[in-house]
């Protein structure tokens, strides 16, 4: 049988394309966790739609641009500097990023935003007409549209307003946070409403399977009206017979939930255990937990100059631990905390100030955007403070490097490490300490966990899970990490290994689109 056929439409394509001249262009892999899910998926003919990260406003350009992107089965949406500067840096990365994170905006950037509101949200809609625009010049009857993240919320709407038979599904990467803080953005009621014109709404989640029956799972499912839709009567069965509802309801937040929420709260919309119902239609609203494709990890490892780079590294920090971050450079991320925390962690242990380095990859990102400016160099100064505090003339204790690094390169660094440390203040599921998992088979290091990632949900059995705003506390963990013993190294790893390794993009992917085509024949089935 033929595969089915995937429009996926993001803002970000997997590639990103720098000019080399007049017709002629270079394609570098984009960073991020969206890209690097939907590269795991293999099962289905994928056509990308989305912007290529540059501007290009004459005619040779973009013609040479399409040709050079149809190799890689990626279909641009050209995009002006005026929108991108109103709708990307403004309304998607100023609004809606650190809104969906929790973070509210800076002082000095509330009042401007509220001014420019109005115009930065009308190009917000205009940029999802134009995604719009170019799906439906590609689409064919039977695809299936998969829309993705924040920057994406109006197109669903788009879609179905100009055939109401597509099927069309949305997934959000980030948090979605509780509805208190939905309530406070101007456009809440339309970015919902055009949501919700999707069939299925899919959220990061994690919800356990029936592979994980700890009680703390359960007790999570349990707490939430939406479960993931097929398992859920086994789930709930399993409860009743073997667990105490006293141990049911504790879980701290849960983005499926506040999603409803929000639609009853705000649209006041019936939310039922499927999702959300306007006048009889239902809009199913579920979780599918984002994995990675542990399988090209673990192979890369095994590539002869993957392991030459590793010996590289071990040869160079020879008697040191490594501890390792790897993030964009992006607010949501906790770099500063993360390395006051480290600076902390020297102070309070003079014994191990020359025998462990930190390697933090800062790969830049939104760089138009004045509060990633703002971070960098906020960064760039607590590291530079702590290196001239605790440096000595041939070493220093942080490594900070404001670029990004290859496949290869990144798989090797996370398999050198003893400790990766992960301390985002809020964060959709975090891939990273997912690829880091992977890469530890022989070594078996810790993963120091933000409790505040969704990854926290799904790996917080095997890692040290920490508040990162405690730097007290994450401070002693790393002490924790950097002395446990090979017995515990190994069970904690074990448990997160078996995680990462079975529930990947893959499947991830494979989940939602048969549950998108099912929402779809059970609507017809109703009407
Ligand atoms: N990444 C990369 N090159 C780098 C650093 C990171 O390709 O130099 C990738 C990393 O492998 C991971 C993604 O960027 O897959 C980051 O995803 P994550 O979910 O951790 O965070 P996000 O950036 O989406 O907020
Ligand atoms: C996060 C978002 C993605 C985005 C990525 C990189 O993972 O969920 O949608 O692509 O960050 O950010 P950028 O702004 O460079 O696309």
């Amino acid at each position: 049988a033929s595969k089915q056929r995937l429009l996926v439409v993001a803002n970000r394509l997997p590639v990103s394309a720098v000019r080399r001249d007049d017709d002629s262009w270079h394609l570098e892999i984009s960073v991020g966790g969206l890209v690097s899910a939907l590269l795991g998926v293999k099962e289905f003919e994928t056509r990308w739609i989305g912007w290529a990260g540059v501007n290009v406003p004459d005619e040779i350009g973009q013609k040479t641009l399409i040709k050079a992107l149809a190799e890689k089965r990626c279909i641009p949406v050209f995009l002006d500097e005026e929108i991108v500067h109103q709708y990307y840096n403004g309304y998607c990365n100023n609004i809606l990023w650190p809104l969906f994170h929790y973070l509210g905006l800076p002082q000095e950037d509330r009042l401007a935003t509220t001014r420019s509101f109005q115009s930065q949200f009308d190009a917000y809609k205009k940029a999802n007409e134009m995604f719009a625009a170019v799906v439906n010049e590609h689409y064919v009857e039977g695809d299936v549209v998969w829309c993705h993240d924040y920057h994406l919320m109006f197109l669903p709407k788009c879609l179905k307003d100009s055939n109401r038979n597509m099927k069309v599904g949305w997934f959000l990467h980030t948090p979605f946070p509780s509805s208190e803080i939905h309530r406070t953005l101007p456009s809440r009621t339309q970015l919902l409403r055009s949501v919700l014109a999707a069939d299925l709404v899919g959220l990061v989640n994690f919800s356990p399977g029936l592979d994980s029956p700890g009680s703390l799972n359960i007790a999570r499912v349990l707490s939430l009206p939406v479960l993931t839709c097929r398992k859920s009567w086994l789930v709930k069965l399993m409860i009743e017979n073997f667990l105490q509802p006293k141990e049911l309801f504790f879980h701290t937040y849960d983005y499926a939930r506040h999603f409803v929420s929000a639609c009853t709260r705000i649209l006041g919309l019936e939310g039922t255990p499927e999702g959300v119902e306007d006048q009889g239609k239902l809009t199913r609203v579920a979780a599918f937990p984002i994995g990675i494709d542990s399988d090209r990890f673990i192979r890369a490892l095994e590539l002869p100059q993957v392991q030459d780079h590793m010996k590289e590294l071990k040869e160079r920090f020879a008697g040191r631990k490594v501890m390792l971050g790897v993030d964009r450079l992006d607010m949501i991320k906790g770099l500063p905390q993360k390395i006051l925390a480290f600076e902390k962690f020297l102070e309070e242990n003079p014994q191990w100030r020359d025998k462990v380095v930190l390697l933090q990859i800062a790969v830049p990102t939104r760089t138009d955007v004045p509060e990633y400016q703002r971070l960098t160099s906020q960064v760039h100064e607590i590291v530079g403070r702590i290196n001239g505090r605790f440096g000595t003339l041939t070493t220093v204790p942080i490594h900070h490097l404001d670029r990004s690094l290859d496949f290869h390169s990144l798989c090797a660094l996370y398999a050198v490490t003893d400790v990766a440390l992960v301390t985002s203040l809020r964060d959709g599921m975090n891939l990273v300490s997912y690829e880091f998992v992977a890469c530890q088979a022989s070594k078996k290091g810790v993963l120091i966990l933000s409790e505040f990632a969704g990854a926290a949900q799904s790996l917080g059995a095997g890692a040290i899970l920490v508040n990162p705003w405690n730097v007290t506390e994450v401070a002693s963990s790393i002490g924790y990490a950097l002395n446990m013993p090979a017995d515990e190294r190994e069970k904690r790893h074990h448990h997160n290994f078996v995680h990462v390794t079975s529930h990947t993009s893959q499947e991830w992917a494979a989940t939602f689109v048969s549950e998108l085509n099912d929402t779809i024949v059970e609507a017809q089935l109703r009407t």
